[in-house]
């Protein structure tokens, strides 16, 4: 959470700040700021509210500079305020930081530093360790880049830092620990950002920061180093986004841009991977530890969020056709209890940004008990994918929209694709039943994209049940992680409180919550249990329920009995989800535009979620 650009270079830093603090809003948007060194010296500018306002806020004022470091936060300590914005400057107003992660130990440094006299004008951790750093400067007489290296040694918790210190106009300090930082290479210029999205227009040339290192970054110059003062080598990476891919592309929002990008965003993630002609699968992550994988005798897929539920759905899927033991794990609390984890098990990790800290620290902790770590990722170079011993990734591109989207369909495919390759390796499934599942999923960006043409069938549904105050939503099998998604889109995106639930858990509880104005939506494509979800939508409808139900096209039983239906194309029932996950998005999105919410950026929300 929380966003940091920077610039250091022959150009206008301001634009390239505000442009790329825009781009990294979906970290967190409560309040937004920018320090600037130019001939009146440190230059701090910060408000709350989004990138534009403080842009508008400061129409005419003296940003002209070289250097500079931007901040668009997700509140973590303090409220959102101009005060508790960042960047936030030392007592003695030569430096400024900007900080993403949370210093944990902050109370006891504040305390220490009240003591030797210091102020705080705000209520955050970031305030403290820039005082913090000052205090060492003086104390040690310490060059600032010597003050960063034993601060941080003090400090506990998560952090990216940038510094700019007035005395040293020339150099920006950087410093992570959990939290990412990209620094882009220019030609006498470097860029900064929390993803690298800010530096996209500029260069493809990245280098991306590790765990413990600190930046000493100048125009023309680029040093690393460890918290040991060792130097680092930089391992420059090659950028493979290109600008239109962060763009909205002539759609309203991002969110409804990545949810008609699914045909393309599937196809991308089976291209070059699955041939149904052949009937192979090629993914050299799992090739490469095909033994481990086979002879695992259990997997925990750990996960947050959406990306949870495309775990669950692994564990249906890959206990049916590889009849290996699934535990599907929430990574924040996997990370707090004490997991008991055999030789040979395999975790596999899901995440979208790579970045998410309980995931990251889950993944570490399961390292150190000796597991064989898998991770299932979206952003390349990301933490995560960083950290885990192979891989997959999604090739889903950037997503933008903070509620996932086609980041999750990517997921699961992957992850069919990988249930169905180590079933074919191992020999636990029919090789008919492979060929047709690879037919299947094969056709699925087609069938997306067919969805996706009756989208605004959905509008008039959404405008229907736009004023709810409660949903619920109910599934199957393989439907039931896709109705705990849907329930989780619509929540985010519209604020109405929506739950998922197992259709046939319905009656141990949720039942009460059943009356006249209580949507319904249930997943109903046809399945083994279709004759059961009909019973549970007469339940429902019984008892004046609206049902509103995601079907298979063909189906005239369901529209006979609910108030209203989306139909889907017919698949098997193993690759459905990626098909009856499509409308409820889209529900979730024309509910949101209807009640005038802002989908792309919802509120207390943000799309990477580095701090626990
Ligand atoms: C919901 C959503 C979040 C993320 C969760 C995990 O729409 O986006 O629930 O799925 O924060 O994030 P990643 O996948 O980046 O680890």
């Amino acid at each position: 959470m929380c966003g940091i650009v920077g610039y250091i270079g022959p150009r206008e830093a301001y634009p390239i700040i505000i442009t790329g603090l825009k781009r990294q809003e979906y970290r967190g948007y409560d309040s937004t700021g920018i320090a600037l060194i130019n001939e009146n010296g440190l230059e701090v500018f910060k408000k709350k509210g989004k990138v534009a306002e403080l842009e508008l806020s400061l129409l005419g004022k003296p940003v002209n500079a070289h250097i500079g470091i931007g901040h668009t936060r997700w509140a973590t300590h303090g409220e959102p305020s101009d005060v508790n914005a960042h960047p936030h400057k030392s007592n003695n107003e030569k430096l400024a930081i900007i900080h993403n992660g949370i210093i944990e130990n902050y109370a006891q440094l504040k305390s220490e530093l009240i003591k030797k006299g210091y102020s705080f004008k705000s209520e955050t951790d970031t305030e403290v360790l820039v005082n913090f750093i000052e205090d060492i400067q003086k104390n040690t007489q310490s060059s600032l880049e010597e003050a960063v290296r034993i601060a941080l040694k003090r400090v506990s918790g998560a952090y990216v830092i940038l510094l700019l210190d007035e005395d040293n106009p020339d150099t920006i300090i950087a410093a992570r620990k959990g939290s990412p930082l990209v620094i882009g290479i220019g030609k006498d210029e470097h860029f900064l950002g929390s993803d690298a999205t800010p530096m996209l227009e500029y260069t493809k040339e990245v280098v991306y920061v590790n765990d413990y290192e600190i930046a000493i970054i100048k125009a023309g110059e680029l040093i690393l180093k460890n918290l040991g003062n060792e130097r680092q080598m930089p391992y420059i990476s090659k950028l493979d986004i290109e600008l239109a891919a962060i763009e909205k592309g002539g759609y309203d929002h991002f969110m409804l841009k990545e949810i008609y990008e699914q045909p393309t965003t599937i196809y991308d993630c089976l291209r070059g991977r699955l041939d149904a002609e052949k009937g192979t699968i090629t993914m050299k992550g799992i090739q490469d530890h095909i033994e481990a994988l086979i002879h695992a005798p259990r997997y925990i897929i750990i996960a947050c969020g959406t990306s949870w539920h495309a775990a669950l759905e692994a564990e249906y899927i890959i206990e049916e056709l590889c009849r290996i033991p699934v535990e599907v794990e929430y990574a924040s609390e996997f990370r707090y209890r004490n997991p008991i984890i055999n030789k040979g098990d395999v975790i596999i990790a899901v995440s979208q940004s790579g970045e998410t800290a309980d995931t990251l620290v889950a993944i570490e902790k399961a390292k150190e008990q000796g597991a064989f770590i898998f991770g299932i990722v979206n952003v390349v170079g990301s933490s995560i994918s960083r950290a885990s011993h192979a891989g997959a990734y999604t090739h889903a591109g950037p997503e933008i929209g903070v509620a996932s989207t086609k980041a999750f369909t990517a997921q699961l495919a992957v992850l069919m694709m990988i249930a169905l390759k180590i079933a074919k390796e191992k020999g636990t499934i029919e090789n008919s039943r492979y060929m047709e599942l690879l037919v299947e999923l094969e056709n699925i960006p087609e069938k997306v994209d067919a969805i996706l043409k009756n989208g605004d069938l959905l509008k008039p549904i959404a405008e229907k049940y736009k004023d709810a105050g409660n949903a619920l939503y109910l599934g199957r099998g393989y439907n039931f992680p896709i109705a705990l998604e849907g329930a989780l889109k619509l929540k985010e995106i519209s604020y109405i409180h929506a739950e998922g639930y197992p259709a046939a858990e319905m009656k141990h509880g949720p039942i009460a919550l059943v009356d006249k104005n209580l949507p319904v939506v249930f997943v109903a494509t046809k399945d083994e249990y279709h004759a059961k979800i009909v019973s549970n939508i007469q339940e429902i409808k019984a008892r004046k329920g609206k049902v509103i139900a995601i079907i298979t096209e063909g189906d005239d039983l369901i529209p006979s009995m609910a108030d209203d239906v989306f139909a889907v194309p017919t698949a098997n029932e193993i690759i459905a989800p990626l098909l009856s996950v499509v409308p409820l998005q889209l529900l979730s999105y024309y509910i949101g535009v209807a009640k005038g919410c802002d989908v792309d950026k919802p509120r207390n929300l943000a799309k990477s979620v580095t701090v626990e």
